[in-house]
């Protein structure tokens, strides 16, 4: 296979060619069940015909104005995440990092404007295996070292605590902390959940410290859990939220969700995107978030999502391959036995050999992230292939 890109992704053997609900097809008809969905991008699946028709509708009208100016699908997407969510104000850009860099940004302007340069409020606290994007400043933040380390010298007063760590947290926020940041569930490090009393309790060492509170929602955002965000039903309420992948369904959009008070601190000039509030991008945002945030999918992707848990927990135990399958509505992680501990990556290769697209969160955890609107047909079929991966693997072993 020809490729002209630098060599920083390993790709897979296969070209995509076209997609079609939970289905995708290669450049030589060979057809695939989605259970990836673009890293959690594709809610809505491929192609679906209300969002291609509100891309069709956007493509004919505007593509791109600068922005000295606002559009009716920018604020019409914004006007949906503020009427649906504790904020009052959106930044938009184009990606999940850009979403985050715009968090940490603002969280150190706002220390800045309201306690003074010479405070010294500008430090970060996020949790060790945290991933929030490959800006230079979010692989900083992100508790991961493979992704910084080569890039040193790396922006300044970060620190990682352990993630759920209550005491680790109280131990490290300060009065000199502007911000604490956290994913509802760990989404690239193996679809770990935080605990109620992790966010409850970072709510109230956030308030007595004067920092913000950030959720990064890239991954658990617009409907993934069975609820429009992950927080919701942990009955914490964050300062800031970083959203992207399934807000455009596969459209690139990112978005910063905050308070008017917080957002006061983006003067005019201060932060900025070309691209950020694109027409296109946000006619098609608007579309999925009408589909995803009604009661018949949120429902869906819960009873879904149970029912693909308890066959996976089902099919672990039999080829005894699975010790845990965690997660919550369509974002699942299915945690090898320790006799296979490490080869996650092996597993989804021969997924995909038979016809079956799974991502992997760290070497341990098999991660689903399919449509929201799965099939019971799609998903039974997915689980079919899944087991004869399953059955070559643990041949294999
Ligand atoms: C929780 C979280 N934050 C941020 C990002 C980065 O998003 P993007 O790749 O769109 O920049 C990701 C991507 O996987 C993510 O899972």
């Amino acid at each position: 296979m020809l490729n002209y890109l630098t060599p920083n992704f390993t790709f897979a053997p296969i070209l995509p060619e076209y997609g079609l609900g939970s289905r995708i097809w290669d450049v030589h008809g060979q057809e695939f069940i989605d259970m990836a969905g673009g890293i959690a991008v594709n809610a809505l699946g491929h192609c679906h015909p209300v969002l291609v028709e509100a891309l069709t509708v956007q493509a004919k009208k505007l593509w791109h104005v600068s922005n000295i100016y606002t559009t009716e699908p920018a604020q019409a997407l914004a006007q949906r995440l503020v009427e649906n969510s504790f904020a009052q104000q959106v930044f938009f850009c184009n990606s999940g990092a850009e979403a985050n860099e715009a968090a940490f940004k603002l969280a150190r302007k706002y220390a800045r404007d309201h306690f003074g340069k010479e405070s010294g409020k500008n430090e970060i606290v996020a949790c060790v295996n945290s991933f929030h994007g490959r800006t230079l400043f979010t692989v900083a933040v992100g508790g991961q070292p493979k992704y910084s380390q080569d890039f040193a010298p790396l922006p300044e007063g970060i620190s990682h605590i352990p993630f759920n760590d209550v005491a680790a947290l109280e131990a490290t926020v300060t009065d000199k902390t502007c911000a604490v940041v956290i994913e509802p569930i760990q989404g690239e490090s193996g679809v770990l959940p935080a605990t109620e009393a992790f966010l409850q309790a970072a709510r109230k060492i956030c308030d007595k410290s004067q920092s913000l509170l950030i959720f990064d929602e890239v991954q658990t955002g617009i409907g993934r859990t069975g609820s429009l965000f992950a927080h919701s039903r942990y009955n914490v309420i964050p300062d800031i939220l970083s959203s992207a992948k399934a807000l455009g369904c596969g459209i690139p959009i990112g978005a910063m969700l905050t308070t008017s008070k917080v957002g006061a601190s983006f003067t005019p000039g201060s932060h900025g995107s070309t691209f950020g509030g694109n027409p296109l991008a946000c006619a098609v945002g608007c579309a999925a978030f009408d589909i995803i945030n009604s009661s018949e999918t949120l429902n869906h992707v819960l009873s879904q999502g149970e029912k693909l848990k308890s066959e996976l927990i089902r099919i672990g135990r039999a080829f005894d391959v699975f010790v845990e399958v965690r997660g919550q509505g369509l974002l699942l992680g299915c945690v090898l036995s320790d006799q296979y501990s490490g080869r996650a990556k092996e597993l989804m290769q021969l997924a995909l050999q038979q016809g079956l697209m799974v991502l992997i969160a760290g070497s341990n955890v098999i991660r689903l992230a399919p449509s929201l609107l799965l099939s019971n047909e799609d998903m039974e079929e997915a689980l079919l292939r899944l087991q004869s991966a399953i059955k070559c693997f643990v041949n294999v072993s």
